[in-house]
């Protein structure tokens, strides 16, 4: 059966909000980062890729981009549901301001898992900085996140970094997968 996906956020608007997420997260950091110090942004592999990459160039600082991989383990692949790091950051963030960069904020059981693997290094402050929160009850005490581009319903969204089995991450849109469940690969 053919995919069907509705746009939801549409290009203009993610271009929109991501520039005022840029000045958002430059005016915060402004007084806090230089070039001997630069902000440490995390990049979360690979869903927040081609956010990632949007966002860095909306922040006019001094900045140091690093790459963090974590598998979620949804559905079958997880008999616990925990999430597990395969690529580290490369080297150490202790007394640096980091940035964390994710696609998505779902039951919040990575953002929770980041956080607590990051804050263990001891940075001088830890945010994070989410294209999506989904509007769901969350059961995991999840770490605050300081800036959101947007909220979305409880549906499976993909497009913009956002994957269903690897596929659809490159549309230029945020879209829902209206048929999920009938597609196989
Ligand atoms: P959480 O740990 O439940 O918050 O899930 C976070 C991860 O699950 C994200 O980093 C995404 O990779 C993935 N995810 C959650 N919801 C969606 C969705 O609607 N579309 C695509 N991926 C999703
Ligand atoms: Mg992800």
């Amino acid at each position: 059966m053919k995919p069907k996906i509705k746009i939801l956020i549409p290009v203009k608007k993610i271009k929109k909000r991501i520039s005022e997420l840029g000045k958002e997260i430059t005016d915060y950091y402004k007084n806090k980062v230089s070039e001997k110090k630069p902000l440490v942004v995390i990049v979360i592999q690979k869903g927040a890729s081609i956010f990632g990459a949007d966002l860095i160039r909306e922040i006019k600082l001094p900045l140091d981009l690093r790459f963090m991989r974590v598998a979620s383990y949804r559905g079958r692949t997880s008999p616990q549901g925990n999430p597990e790091i395969f690529d580290k950051i490369q080297s150490g963030i202790g007394n640096d301001h980091v940035l964390v960069v994710e696609d998505i904020l779902d039951t919040g059981k990575t953002l929770a898992f980041v956080d607590d693997c990051l804050q263990k290094l001891h940075p001088a402050s830890l945010n994070f900085a989410v294209l999506l929160i989904k509007i769901i009850k969350r059961q995991t005490k999840i770490p605050k996140v300081k800036f959101k581009a947007f909220k979305v319903a409880d549906k499976f969204v993909v497009g913009y970094g956002l994957d269903y089995n690897e596929i659809y991450r490159n549309l230029p849109y945020v879209g829902i997968l209206e048929n999920k469940n009938k597609i196989t690969k």
